[in-house]
């Protein structure tokens, strides 16, 4: 089958299609015809040889999420047929004509989305999911803040605030994106780098911060970010665009009771995602039936541009997600 390789670490030149061997599927799995993946900023980091893929998956090939339909079934699997439309999350492996998945890590395509759609989908909004409902445990009416608003991550959560009646301040450097995410209704979009941040999230929230902050920036938000945090606020960190270490006064945590948790969904177990991929499937996936969802896709590539989209994410020129498309559809 066709694969994108990393040849070895470096920039977007490095990956490579090869044709490489099919993999295997185990009695619990199904092999996979991958329709469409999608990109996610953990790719560039794997292919810089940053981010290495956890042990049970490809080394050297991305892609941490796939759509497409079962080729094949494992002896044991009970839920799915060949010919099923799925997409999942995965710990690599998805830039590639074929994946072998856990049938407890796939989740039905619903038959209104097309592939492109569907690989739009898993890791945004598993990852989102995840952070808000079960990791900061938000309510109906609390205020979130997230940096990075028009990443994939960030729309799905902008979406997913939305669907929950919880109370969204998205910000983004980038004031097109800012403009865009207005006209596409996702609520007050602010300028982080304006000396106004502060004082305008202040004033959105009544003066007291917000309950939550969705942190995909790390090191350089916390400066922001401790300002903003209301007392018993709660934080998650998801991503460290802006570096891994800072200073944190433990007085004002301790005086402010706050909660700082951090999580990644790479590197959990299985059994560990499954328990995730069926609940979002139960809750969620009927909000993409009924359109109440909708992943936002920034472009369409082919597999073969794998690079080239790599470039695209690595200028910060994408508003939500870069999608590869693999054969005919
Ligand atoms: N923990 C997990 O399991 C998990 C899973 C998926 C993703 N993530 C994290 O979620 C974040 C978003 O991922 P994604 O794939 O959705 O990203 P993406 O679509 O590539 O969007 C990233 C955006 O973040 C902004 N940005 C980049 N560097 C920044 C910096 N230093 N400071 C502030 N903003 C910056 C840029 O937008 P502007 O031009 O608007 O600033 C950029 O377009 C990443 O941190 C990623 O590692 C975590």
């Amino acid at each position: 089958m066709r694969a994108v390789v990393i040849s070895r670490p470096g920039g977007p030149e490095v990956l490579e299609i090869r044709d490489i061997p099919e993999p295997s599927c185990r009695p619990e799995e199904l092999l996979v015809n991958i329709r469409a993946t999608a990109l996610n900023r953990a790719d560039l980091l794997q292919r810089r040889g940053l981010y290495p893929a956890p042990p049970d998956a490809p080394q050297d090939i991305p892609g941490l999420e796939f759509a497409g339909q079962v080729g094949a079934c494992g002896a044991a699997v009970s839920d799915y047929r060949v010919g099923d439309r799925v997409m999942g999350i995965l710990g690599g492996g998805g830039y590639a004509e074929k994946v072998a998945i856990h049938q407890g890590l796939c989740i039905r395509v619903p038959e209104a989305l097309t592939w492109e759609q569907a690989a739009a989908i898993p890791e945004a909004f598993l990852t989102a999911y995840d952070a808000l409902h079960r990791q900061a445990r938000m309510a109906r009416g609390e205020f979130l803040l997230l940096q990075a608003a028009g990443s994939g991550v960030g729309i799905a959560a902008l979406q997913l605030a939305a669907a929950g009646g919880l109370r969204a301040i998205g910000a983004s450097r980038s004031e097109s994106k800012r403009l865009l995410l207005q006209k596409l209704g996702a609520g007050p979009l602010l300028d982080p780098r304006s000396v106004a941040f502060v004082e305008q999230v202040l004033e959105l929230t009544g003066g007291e911060g917000v309950d939550v902050i969705l942190d995909m920036i790390g090191a350089a938000a916390w400066p922001l970010h401790s300002r903003l945090l209301r007392a018993r606020g709660r934080m998650v960190v998801i991503g460290l665009m802006g570096g891994a270490r800072c200073e944190i006064d433990l007085g004002e945590l301790l005086r402010r009771r706050w909660t700082i948790v951090g999580s990644v969904m790479r590197s959990r177990s299985v059994e560990e995602k499954i328990e995730l991929t069926e609940e979002f499937s139960r809750r969620i996936m009927p909000l993409f039936e009924n359109g109440r969802l909708a992943p936002w896709i920034d472009r369409t590539l082919d597999l073969s541009q794998a690079g080239e989209a790599h470039a695209v994410m690595e200028r910060n020129e994408n508003l939500g997600k870069i999608v590869l498309t693999i054969g005919r559809h």
